[in-house]
């Protein structure tokens, strides 16, 4: 049976982007690598627009089908009036939640050459690769009780809760652990073991994982506020990082800006092994739609293209189609092309379809 592939382009710059995807999937199809069965759909604020929610019951069916989900961008100040339960980020939160996508990945990944020298230190960044697995359905983020309450002294109180399960913990460090073996084999777990009892927990839970399922995988500890200052002063020293929602969410965010664009770094967000051996699982770069240039044929593809990759491999178990594409964009950015956002002194400035095309001329 053909590969099952969703994909949904979003807004702003999202359908600019997947645009280029498309070229590449055409291009493999005919020379017959692979033959997809593609389904597309909107979503997002383009899901408001067409059919009158960020995403239908529909297209939440078509991606419980899919083998796999290439996901663009949502988001953008068409749709910021249309209140809480009506906005284009929906369509991701839905997803994630019930695909149960709990395993977030985000490489941040130094290509050569280096993008723009001027905004990165090379003695420090040079080389980097480097993975970040953050825990994406639970943790604070989801967490009850949560609210904000009235006290007898008039005083308003706001709250949430910072809850892990064991079952949660292993299935993340699993993820982590078995990603490492194809690495460095090396883990480092980062929570906060010495001012909070949930991370003192996390700590004993992925000792107890690693002796039991991955003694030959190397585990460390780390306190988050240590992994941030340890990402800006050394990141080589790590090879997979392990963590909770909220920690990952600023230390992916952090670590993508030691490679130097927003634009070019891909992610995957992948759920639990089902009985039947299948995975659901989302694919996405980590920029949104960057709605101040969207329309201007100037977004940088690379990211989307690296998520196609990223799915290749991950889902697919097509690693020498995902290191061609991965290849041909080091080979283009050697070339010197640069699109706006990664532009050095010196370097050629092109738009999104001359990106494209370079890269399968590669
Ligand atoms: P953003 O990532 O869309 O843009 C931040 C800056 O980076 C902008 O100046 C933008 O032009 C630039 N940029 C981003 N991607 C680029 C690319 N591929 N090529 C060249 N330049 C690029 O983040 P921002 O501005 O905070 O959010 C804009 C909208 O996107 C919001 O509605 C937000 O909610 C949404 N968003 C959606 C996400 C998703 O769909 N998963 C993730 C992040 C934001
Ligand atoms: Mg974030």
């Amino acid at each position: 049976a053909n590969k099952k592939l969703l994909i949904l382009p979003g807004d702003g710059i999202g359908p600019e982007v997947m645009r280029e995807v498309r070229r590449v999937i055409d291009w493999m199809d005919r020379r017959r690598m692979v033959s997809f069965d593609i389904s597309d759909d909107h979503v997002g604020g383009a899901g408001i627009d067409a059919y009158g929610e960020p995403i239908t019951d529909a297209t939440m069916q078509k991606a419980k089908d899919a083998d796999a989900i290439l996901f663009g961008s949502v988001g953008g100040p068409k749709w910021d009036k249309l209140g809480f339960q009506l906005r284009p980020e929906i369509a991701i939160l839905r997803l994630r939640k019930e695909l149960d996508l709990f395993a977030n990945l985000r490489p941040a990944t130094v290509l050569e050459p280096l993008v723009d020298a001027s905004t990165l230190k090379p003695e420090v960044v040079r080389g980097l690769d480097l993975m970040i697995v953050r825990e994406s359905t639970g943790g604070i983020y989801f967490g009850e009780p949560r609210g904000v309450e009235e006290l007898p002294d008039g005083q308003k109180r706001g709250f949430d809760t910072e809850t892990y399960t064991t079952n949660e913990i292993e299935r993340v460090g699993r993820v982590a652990f078995e990603l490492a073996r194809k690495r460095q084999n090396r883990v480092c777990s980062v929570e906060k073991a010495n001012v909070m009892q949930s991370g003192l927990f996390w700590r004993q839970t992925m000792t107890a994982l690693r002796e039991r399922e991955f003694p030959d995988v190397e585990l460390s500890h780390m306190y988050a506020d240590n992994c941030a200052m340890q990402l800006v002063r050394n990141p080589r020293q790590f090879d997979v990082i392990v963590t909770s929602n909220i920690f990952g969410d600023l230390l992916s965010d952090l670590a993508s800006m030691l490679t130097g664009s927003l634009g070019m770094l891909p992610s995957a967000t992948l759920g639990a092994v089902q009985a039947s051996g299948k995975r659901h699982a989302l694919y996405e770069p980590i920029h949104g739609s960057a709605p101040d240039i969207a329309g201007k044929g100037i977004a940088n593809p690379l990211g989307q293209l690296l998520s196609f990759a990223m799915l290749l491999r991950y889902s697919f178990n097509m690693d020498e189609d995902a290191a061609l594409i991965e290849t041909a964009c080091t080979n283009v950015l050697r070339n010197g092309l640069r699109t706006a956002d990664i532009m050095a002194p010196g370097s050629a400035r092109v738009g999104t379809g001359v990106m494209g095309e370079s890269i399968l001329r590669e």
